[in-house]
């Protein structure tokens, strides 16, 4: 242990300052960012399949036109997330090959299925909803580069939030089979969404040391009563309703309540036996072979423009 850097870390955090990459710093503290970061980096880059699948079937050119713009959003989060991660000192291409090996984590929420045209505006409202809940504070952690990267990623979700909202709102004001369609991406995202914020405090290994580091600022639970809160209302201007008959703002702790969520279908999908894991991780690998020829052209390029440089 370096004692005067460790002590010079200390002060940065007790100031509530920002580490930078040349800063020294635990070997903890960059083990578990390299982690987070990496982990949601993979999370948009999967993330990009779900809707992807839908981009052939929007139903008018302007949804395509939407759709298309922003899934090339989620890769682009991908990317600056990798290069935060990269400025920790693991390459992009040991973090892939990890991925594709299926040793590291993504969110759990991309292995459910996208069913219908409503599921697209469901993940919009809910899914890319819980990412800013749990994002916006994260422009504040403590690792500089990762916060930066935070702040452009939020703007760019609160966009794809309000394009889901707006998806459900027509539906929700269409036909009865579109409101039922609606209503029904509604009940089949709720607790996945609500389970991205991470399995309940008493249950989270990571939270205690992040917080003290000034990594996370919430805790899961923290951040999964904001996000009730702000979807119970939410929902209302839609003319529709959450699948949880116990929600309720809790006027002794000032907290929103949920009704029970199934942690052992959690575990399952973490595990990776969820609905789509084995269908993400398929398409990831084939994506990964298929553009082997655009890294091996990209390497030769920068080859010749190296040895160029060098003559
Ligand atoms: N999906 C998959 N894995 C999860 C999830 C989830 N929804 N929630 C928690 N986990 C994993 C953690 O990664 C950890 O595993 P690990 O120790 O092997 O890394 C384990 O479950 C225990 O959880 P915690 O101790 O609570 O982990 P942590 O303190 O890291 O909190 C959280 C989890 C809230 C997801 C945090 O890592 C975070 O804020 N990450 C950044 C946001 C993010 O990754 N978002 C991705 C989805 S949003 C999007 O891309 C649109």
């Amino acid at each position: 242990v370096d004692a005067a850097g460790q002590q010079l870390f200390d002060e940065l955090i007790a100031q509530d300052s920002r580490i930078e990459p040349r800063d020294w710093m635990p070997e903890a503290y960059r083990k578990s960012l390299t982690r987070q970061i990496s982990q949601h980096a993979h999370s948009e880059i999967i993330g990009m399949q779900p809707e992807a699948n839908w981009i052939t079937r929007a139903p008018s050119l302007k949804r395509k036109a939407i759709l298309m713009a922003k899934v090339q959003d989620e890769a682009g989060h991908g990317l600056y997330l990798y290069s935060a991660a990269e400025t920790l000192g693991t390459a992009r291409d040991k973090m892939t090959e990890d991925l594709i090996a299926g040793k590291a984590r993504y969110s759990s929420i991309f292995n459910y299925p996208v069913l219908t045209w409503a599921d697209i505006g469901a993940i919009g409202w809910l899914v890319d909803g819980a990412a800013i809940c749990n994002q916006v504070p994260l422009c504040r952690a403590s690792y500089g580069p990762y916060g930066r990267a935070m702040v452009r990623i939020c703007k760019e979700e609160s966009f794809h939030q309000r394009q889901g909202f707006e998806i459900l709102l027509e539906l929700a004001n269409g036909t009865q089979a579109q409101r039922d369609m609606a209503q029904d991406a509604i009940n089949r995202w709720y607790a996945p969404s609500l389970m991205m914020f991470g399995p309940p405090d008493d249950d989270s290994p990571n939270s205690k040391q992040s917080m003290a580091w000034n990594i996370k600022r919430f805790s899961n639970d923290e951040l999964r009563s904001r996000f009730v809160g702000m979807i119970a209302e939410q929902v209302r201007a839609l003319g529709l309703t959450l699948p949880d008959p116990d929600v309720r703002f809790n006027e002794d702790t000032g907290r929103w309540e949920h009704g029970p969520l199934d942690w052992e279908e959690f575990k399952e999908v973490l595990a990776g036996r969820g609905p789509c894991n084995a269908q993400r991780m398929e398409r990831r690998r084939e994506a990964h072979e298929d553009g082997a020829w655009v890294r091996e052209a990209a390497a030769a390029y920068a080859d010749k423009q190296a040895r160029r440089a060098a003559t």
